[in-house]
């Protein structure tokens, strides 16, 4: 029997972004949601919600609160008190208040690229200066387990006493990277230290596509320092909801999270009422539809890391995380490869708007075929080149 992700469901009527972008000869393989269909009980929670004829402005539920509590504690074993909590529409709308509120005009925010671009554009977007601290990569000869760390002596050295916050994409948003305890701790220690903000950005922390590694929130790896952690937590990739917005930001300091929410007034608006519905029903009965979709992951993965191996032009190392794979194109081309895959049929993310242009970011959250279909055409166009 085929699995329930093998259907391809045809976007195209819905205003589908990812699949707007490009002519209909091309795949999309881009923004990041998924080409899945939700989890029935999202279906049938807004619509039975829709049954009310009045969507007024709407609070969380306490069962909504109850639930996330829930979830962090059985699934990343992390115990929050949910008045810690502050609901929002969007995970980047939180990221970018809490760095409005870190600090002074023109202090620095601190990222570590190749990293998901908006974390690169926010810190000047809010008046403050960007550090780049890049990724290290460590090849490893002929076994695509190469690895990306934290580059933790020049981390060191760009703190200082201008340094009002760190921008963390944990997993790691675009090298599918998880970072251990210990880093993630030590991360934590140099922000408390300088007296910045750890801002975590933690949207794709139930994407684990790893069997041995799980998912250490920072506030929990650096509970001493948790007054300077704020963690932003969403189940938009996770469900793929990412139309429906609906996020959480978590501060254990209740004046960081009046800050950040006083921020929000009138900017942002409010968490919409189906969106909470939709958050509810999946954070209470989402996760055997979770456990299919990692499943259907993985394999995509590994057929992915495999084919895209086979040519000695293209590279890929395994991820620990996320459906977004990074593909080293630097031996097909020294330029950004953005239009060699356009043209071959593929439209992919191109490495240069994260801080690195020999790199392409490939969604494969995607039904199998369409993938086989993609690769197919990358394959190909790069053997006829
Ligand atoms: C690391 C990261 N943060 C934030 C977002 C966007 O979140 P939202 O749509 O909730 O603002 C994405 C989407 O791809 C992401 O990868």
């Amino acid at each position: 029997m085929n699995h329930p992700f093998d259907s391809v469901i045809n976007r195209k009527d819905t205003e589908a972004i990812k699949w707007q972008k490009f002519g209909s000869d091309v795949i999309p393989m881009w923004i990041a949601d998924m080409d899945f269909a939700i989890p029935d009980v999202v279906t049938k929670a807004i619509s039975k919600r829709i049954q009310h004829p009045v969507l007024g402005y709407t609070s969380a539920a306490e069962s909504l609160a109850d639930c996330v509590a829930n979830y962090c504690s059985t699934r990343h074993h992390w115990s929050i008190d949910t008045g810690d909590i502050y609901w929002i529409p969007g995970v980047l709308p939180a990221v970018t208040a809490a760095c409005r509120i870190a600090g002074e005009i023109g202090e620095e925010v601190i990222v570590m690229p190749p990293v998901y671009n908006p974390l690169l554009e926010i810190p000047e977007k809010v008046g403050k200066k960007r550090i780049d601290v890049p990724m290290l990569y460590t090849p490893a000869e002929n076994t695509h387990t190469g690895t990306w760390s934290i580059d933790f002596d020049s981390l060191e050295k760009a703190f200082s006493n201008r340094t009002a916050a760190l921008l963390l994409s944990s997993p790691h948003n675009p090298m599918g990277v998880m970072f251990s305890e210990s880093e993630l701790h030590r991360i934590a220690t140099l922000c408390a230290s300088h007296n910045a903000l750890l801002i975590s950005d933690e949207i794709h922390c139930d994407l684990i596509l790893s069997k041995t590694k799980k998912h250490v929130p920072t506030a929990l790896a650096a509970k001493e320092h948790s007054q300077h952690v704020v963690t932003i937590m969403s189940p938009s990739k996770t469900f793929n909801l990412a139309g429906a917005n609906c996020s959480f930001i978590h501060a254990a300091d209740p004046q960081l999270l009046d800050s950040i929410s006083h921020e929000c007034l009138y900017t942002v608006p409010l968490v919409p009422t189906l969106s909470y519905c939709a958050a509810e029903a999946v954070y209470a009965d989402g996760w055997q539809w979770h456990s299919e979709l990692i499943e259907y992951l993985r394999g995509n993965h590994d057929y992915l890391m495999q084919a895209i191996n086979q040519s000695d032009v293209l590279s890929m190392d395994k991820l620990d995380a996320t459906y977004l794979a990074w593909i080293d194109t630097n031996k097909l081309t020294s330029e950004d490869a953005s239009d060699f895959f356009i043209n071959a049929g593929v439209g992919l993310s191109p490495g240069r708007q994260y801080g690195h242009k020999h790199y392409q970011r490939l969604n494969f959250a995607c039904s199998r075929v369409l993938l086989e279909e993609g690769v197919e055409r990358i394959l190909n166009a790069v053997k006829n080149r």
